[in-house]
């Protein structure tokens, strides 16, 4: 991808999240619609499956309006650290405002393009990512940067949709229709293997007849 047209998708991720991110009440209300009815289940997994606990210092890649944040505190608890980092700021004005209400003083925002990812010096426990590597336009180099800021050892967690495998391809025309233009969704990623390649190791489970994955890789395995 050349630099004009990463600058050119970068524009239109800005156009469609700037939207959500002053709509954060309607964003939070699909939610419920785009996992079809397990938010919570699917969420907490993706936050889990990296194994972070107490005092972990952890990233959130494109973490928009904070809604995996209460699942990461849940788990990090005041003595960790967490960092949410986004492209747009209407959504990083939402998440600043969520995590005002919720009083959690341990996060820290940065505004920025994922393909960089500029998050200072110090590693990180764990990375996670949800619903944003199918969006954020150059998501190898963005993941490229995920595992350079991972600690050895430290656990990668991507979560995020497919199409519909099967008899239920048929429905995939419209989820296409819904999805692309609202979100900026990219279903044709094959973000597995992408994951792999990077990685060097991948492990994955499936949710919601195979629409939904949360992917997991480690820095420099043992
Ligand atoms: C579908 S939202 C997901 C937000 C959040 N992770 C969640 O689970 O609700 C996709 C997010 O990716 C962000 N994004 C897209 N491209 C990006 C980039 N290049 N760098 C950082 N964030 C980006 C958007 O601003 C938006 O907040």
């Amino acid at each position: 991808m050349s630099d004009d047209q990463a600058q050119q998708q970068l524009g239109t991720v800005k156009r469609i999240y700037a939207h959500w991110g002053r709509h954060p009440r309607v964003y939070a209300a699909q939610d419920w619609f785009t996992f079809l009815g397990r938010p919570h289940v699917i969420r907490r997994r993706a936050v889990g499956a990296t194994g972070m606990g107490p005092g972990a210092r952890v990233l959130e890649v494109a973490c928009g309006t904070g809604r995996n944040f209460r699942y990461i505190e849940d788990r990090i608890g005041p003595e960790g650290q967490l960092v949410g980092f986004d492209y747009t700021s209407e959504m990083l004005d939402a998440a600043r405002e969520l995590t005002r209400q919720r009083g959690w003083q341990n996060v820290a925002l940065i505004q920025g393009d994922a393909a960089e990812l500029e998050v200072g010096d110090e590693p990180f426990d764990a990375v996670v990512s949800i619903l944003s590597m199918s969006v954020i336009p150059q998501h190898i180099r963005a993941l490229e940067r995920c595992r350079e800021v991972l600690r050895p050892g430290g656990v990668l967690s991507i979560c995020d949709a497919r199409l519909l495998p099967g008899r239920l391809r048929a429905l995939n025309p419209l989820i296409r229709a819904i999805f692309v233009p609202t979100t900026g969704w990219r279903p044709d990623r094959d973000l597995v293997t992408d994951i792999r390649r990077v990685f060097g190791n991948v492990s994955v489970e499936s949710y919601n007849l195979g629409s939904f994955f949360v992917a997991t890789a480690t820095r420099d395995p043992e």
